[in-house]
């Protein structure tokens, strides 16, 4: 612990002093119980392994200039957790019991809650997923709920940085019906391909376009997307992609800025005239996007001429972060102080 450099904090595991778990079992979930260990064990015909019940979240702890701690957003995500959950047919778990772990969680590994001045924060990830053995397809009756918490720096190593991304038509992540709304293991293990590939050819991200169309923009990998044009906000209205608690926070900062909204498809080509783009999400905040390559079709829209985040991205990117390190009043409700 002595020995940690808060400023040179990547995004990577951690151990820290405890995690937060709570069982459901006979149509009831148990009170949350701290542990220091950072192992669990399943049953080998778990629905988790091998039919994918299993769902994460991610959200974040920030220390204040006052030394206090503030958890951005964690209803909403409690939210989508209990959705993700119905998605899959898994237990219900109550937004209650989400925000009492979660705030268990930080509260027992608040000496891991980064200084203000590191810019770095606490990643609290929140995972559930089926335990009990099933190998005729169908739900669980058992299932694990564990938090654990980890500082962390940047998602994309260039930090606030603008980074390239990349359109390859012969990979989707989520189908129009299928569970792309959800935050599930799923999307992210049809994602795997394609993010390897991206990482290996110099990009920081897939940007996948709609499954049935491949005409409108749909999300990145990990964030969604936005862009910028004639002070609009435009960002894609989708049934295949994860409503980001980030895009929505920087929809209501945009409109408080005087700026107008779009949420509603967006054709590739519309990505000419953006005049700034980002992807957004809690790990990755803001991170500026100079150019998108399709690589199938032999095109490349650069947005970014002279590499540099563009001004509006950027004082959205320094709001959202003032409100979450409480140097902004939190006009909206979306902060929790522990
Ligand atoms: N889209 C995907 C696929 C994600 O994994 C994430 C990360 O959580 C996001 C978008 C951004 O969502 P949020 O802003 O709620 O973190
Ligand atoms: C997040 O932003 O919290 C995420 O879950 C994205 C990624 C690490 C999958």
């Amino acid at each position: 612990m002595e020995t940690l450099d808060w400023s040179k904090l990547s995004f990577t595991y951690m151990k820290t002093d405890f995690n937060v778990r709570s069982y459901y079992k006979d149509g009831k979930w148990s009170a949350p119980e701290a542990t220091t260990s950072d192992k669990v064990e399943v049953h080998m015909a778990a629905t988790s392994l091998h039919y994918g019940q299993t769902a994460f979240e991610g959200l974040k702890a920030f220390r204040g200039k006052d030394g206090k701690v503030r958890i951005f957003r964690m209803r909403d995500n409690a939210e989508r957790m209990l959705s993700s959950c119905r998605g899959i047919l898994m237990a219900e778990l109550p937004i209650e019991l989400f925000e009492e772990t979660v705030l268990k969680a930080v509260k027992l590994n608040e000496r891991f809650v980064p200084p203000y001045e590191s810019g770095a924060s606490l990643y609290i990830r929140p995972v559930i997923f089926g335990t009990s053995e099933q190998v005729g397809v169908k739900p669980a009756d058992e299932y694990a709920f564990i938090v654990f918490v980890m500082p962390v720096g940047p998602y994309f190593k260039e930090g606030f940085k603008t980074t390239s991304v990349v359109i390859y038509r012969g990979y989707d992540r989520a189908a129009p019906h299928g569970t792309g709304t959800y935050k599930i293991g799923g999307n992210y293990a049809a994602g795997m391909v394609a993010g390897e590939r991206a990482h290996h050819e110099g990009y920081s991200a897939v940007l996948y376009l709609d499954a049935k169309e491949k005409k409108y923009i749909d999300e990145c990998g990990p964030a969604n997307f936005f862009g910028i044009r004639n002070n609009i906000y435009i960002t894609p209205q989708s049934t295949s992609i994860l409503p980001s608690i980030t895009n929505k926070s920087l929809m209501q900062l945009a409109l408080d800025n005087g700026m107008k909204v779009e949420q509603r498809q967006v054709p590739e080509e519309e990505l000419e005239t953006f005049e700034e783009a980002g992807m957004c999400g809690t790990a990755a905040v803001i991170s500026p996007i100079n150019r998108v390559d399709d690589v199938e079709e032999n095109k490349s829209y650069v947005i970014s001429k002279d590499g540099e985040p563009g001004s509006i991205s950027t004082k959205l990117y320094q709001q959202l972060r003032a409100i979450q390190y409480g140097d902004a009043p939190d006009t909206h409700g979306w902060v929790t102080i522990l």
